[in-house]
């Protein structure tokens, strides 16, 4: 079967924004986030507090924080992944956090500067402090069906990384196929392997790259084993910038263009997502690679 209501993670003005060659100016991502939240999307990841220099095109994160006009009802999670991090968004007066642990050795070294075991010992006093403070604590898992670096990644090593971020206290947990490459069936396996393992898939989001046009199959098979939080990007931005052959994450047209077709609920109105895209395309200055928002705004 298929859930009833899918809960649309956007991650367009981080996931998106952080692969960007220039720097957008701080006054179109705060429009960008809050045309998104016009068009009814209950979750926009916003900004990362990592390091300026690491990824220089989030380092307005105080900034961005500080000219939010925040919706009731709507989350502005932020990606966190050390206590600097955590005291920036403290201060910033973030509620809704994402650590984000690699499942590779490779893309740990590369993306955290810490080898797989060092990065829990980095999230452990973030999330624990977090969760004292009452914020919300996501967790990541990078790298959950292939690396640029290592190939194919073991789904009992993913699931393994997933559960040590669970007992960290991760309300959630979003599986990332960071380079696109993953397939429905092993889809189905790597989430077999987290309910064998006792994790309910009603903790679990998928986090689909679209890099060889498998993203929105692949969701379709995580909603089919019973997944209902999903990861996009409106008009399909993004990549990671510490990530070889990384593009775009499924975009957030094309999910919902399918979930209207299938009955889904998601709460959000595709002509203003799609209008936001065209004109977030437009200060971009590349037309969006979402099909759905070139056949509604074309
Ligand atoms: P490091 O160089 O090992 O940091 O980087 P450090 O702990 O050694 O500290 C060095 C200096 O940096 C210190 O300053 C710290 O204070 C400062 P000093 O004492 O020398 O003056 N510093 C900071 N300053 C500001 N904010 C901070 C911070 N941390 C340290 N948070 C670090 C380690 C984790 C910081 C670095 O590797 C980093 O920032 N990495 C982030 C990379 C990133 O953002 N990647 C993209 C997101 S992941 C992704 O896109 C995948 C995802 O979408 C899912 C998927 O697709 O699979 C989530
Ligand atoms: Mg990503």
């Amino acid at each position: 079967g298929l859930p009833e209501r899918v809960t649309i993670w956007e991650v367009g003005a981080r996931d998106g924004l952080q692969n960007e060659s220039g720097v957008v100016d701080v006054g179109v991502k705060l429009e960008f986030l809050d045309r998104l939240a016009d068009a009814g999307l209950g979750v926009l990841e916003a900004t990362s507090f990592v390091h300026p220099k690491w990824v220089p095109q989030l380092a307005d994160a105080e900034q961005l924080l500080a000219g939010l006009r925040r919706r009731d009802g709507v989350s502005y999670p932020v990606l966190v992944p050390n206590e600097r991090g955590l005291d920036r968004a403290l201060a910033a007066g973030v509620e809704h956090i994402a650590i984000f642990g690699s499942a590779t050795e490779t893309f740990a070294k590369r993306n955290l500067n810490r080898t797989l075991d060092e990065q829990f010992a980095m999230f452990e006093p973030v999330a624990g402090r977090a969760r004292a403070e009452g914020l919300d604590v996501r967790g990541y898992v990078s790298m959950c069906f292939g690396d640029p670096w290592e190939g194919s990644v073991d789904p009992a090593q993913v699931v393994s990384v997933g559960k040590r971020l669970l007992d960290l206290g991760c309300s959630q947990l979003s599986l990332g196929d960071t380079i696109g490459v993953a397939t429905p069936g092993q889809v189905e396996v790597l989430l077999a392997g987290f309910t064998e393992a006792g994790v309910d898939l009603g903790r679990i989001a998928v986090h689909f790259h679209d890099t060889y046009g498998q993203a929105l199959s692949n969701t379709l098979a995580s909603l089919r084993c019973g997944v209902s939080t999903v990861d996009s990007s409106a008009g399909g931005l993004g990549g990671c910038p510490y990530a070889e052959s990384a593009t775009g994450n499924l975009a957030t047209e094309d999910l919902v263009w399918m979930l209207d077709g299938l009955g889904v609920q998601h709460g959000v109105d595709l002509d203003a997502l799609a209008a936001t895209s065209a004109w977030m395309a437009g200060q971009l200055g590349r037309p969006s690679p979402s099909r759905v928002v070139r056949a509604l705004t074309g």
